[in-house]
């Protein structure tokens, strides 16, 4: 029997869910069968082998959904194997005490499970994207106080060997099938 991975995210201009596809491709390269859903789709995580979390960052925190999705199956969380990855612009600048700050945005989710990877990766924003003038401003008063363009910084070469990494680490050969 094939096993069965959960890849879940939350997102809110899409280019988390984007990664989250990206990781589910090169899972299910290796005979899985993968489902990808927006944790707010997903009600029971019984019939998956294996499982990776994803959310944006705002404000320096994961998307209240995430949160809640993880407090909400926490026991099941610490029983199958479970990778987290986040989405982030500071990651992309080029200033590395930004860098610094990046690993403490897992520490509410650290906190109640414990993954078995995590990784961090940046993201794309484009401040016209989101409707209310107020979020535009603040989205480009960010980019300029990091000194970002406006833009797409996802790197799949290295979304591509976390995921190649974390299938050997969710599904190590033999034991699934
Ligand atoms: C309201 C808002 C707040 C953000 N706050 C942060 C932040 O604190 N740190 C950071 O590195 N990126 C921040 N970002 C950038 C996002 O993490 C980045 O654009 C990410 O790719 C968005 O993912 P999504 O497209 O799936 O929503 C913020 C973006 C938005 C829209």
């Amino acid at each position: 029997m094939n096993s069965k991975i959960l890849i879940t995210y939350a997102s809110q201009g899409g280019s988390t869910a984007g990664v989250a596809s990206a990781i589910g491709q090169t899972l299910a390269s290796t005979g899985a069968e993968v489902i990808v859903l927006p944790v707010k789709e997903v009600t029971n995580l019984d019939s998956y082998q294996a499982i990776v979390i994803g959310s944006a960052v705002h404000s320096g925190k994961w998307m209240p959904e995430a949160l809640v999705f993880i407090q909400q199956h926490q026991n099941s969380l610490r029983r199958i194997p479970t990778a987290i990855f986040q989405v982030c612009l500071m990651l992309a600048a080029n200033n590395e005490q930004y860098k610094t700050f990046v690993p403490d945005w897992l520490t509410p989710v650290r906190s109640q499970i414990r993954p078995a990877a995590e990784g961090s990766f940046a993201g794309a924003l484009w401040p016209d994207q989101y409707s209310k003038f107020t979020e535009k401003l603040g989205l480009r008063i960010f980019l300029a106080t990091i000194k970002l363009k406006a833009g797409d910084y996802r790197d799949w070469d290295e979304i591509q060997k976390w995921s190649e990494k974390v299938s050997a680490l969710l599904l190590p050969k033999g034991i699934y099938g």
